[in-house]
């Protein structure tokens, strides 16, 4: 079986300017094997925009609240961490230890309203698909 060349994630509708992200899991290729991870997307200024779930400066997940990626103004993304702020259109950190780095992108699409994303490179389908938005 081939791999998909596109994963539903959530309705178009699911997602507020500003407001909560949805995660996904993908798995992420490293030279020692692929591993699981989780990717999200979030809606900014009326788009959507899909990055790996990892901070530039310690890969671990940006959000301590499963979703809430946004500061309390809706407007950077923000690591729960050590508070790392990613613009996020771009992705490139704003503020914070990994200043200048960038988040991985991941390939978003939408397609008849549903929000689905391309795996490509190093972001690989899981191996089972499952999101959540609550
Ligand atoms: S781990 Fe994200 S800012 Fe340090």
């Amino acid at each position: 079986m081939s791999a998909p060349d596109w994963i539903a994630i959530a309705p178009e509708s699911a997602l507020v300017d500003g407001g909560a992200g949805i995660r996904f899991d993908l798995r992420l290729k490293l030279p020692r094997g692929p591993e699981p991870a989780t990717g999200f997307v979030v809606r900014h200024r009326g788009r959507v925009f899909g990055w790996l779930n990892q901070c530039r400066h310690v890969p671990v997940e940006l959000d301590w609240v499963p979703g809430q990626f946004f500061d309390s103004a809706g407007l950077n993304l923000l690591c729960s961490v050590h508070g790392a702020a990613y613009a996020p259109d771009s992705g490139i950190c704003i503020s914070g230890p990994c200043a200048r780095d960038r988040l991985q992108p991941v390939t978003v699409e939408i397609r008849d309203g549903i929000i689905g994303w391309i795996p490509r490179g190093s972001l690989l389908p899981p191996t089972t698909t499952t999101t959540s938005h609550d």
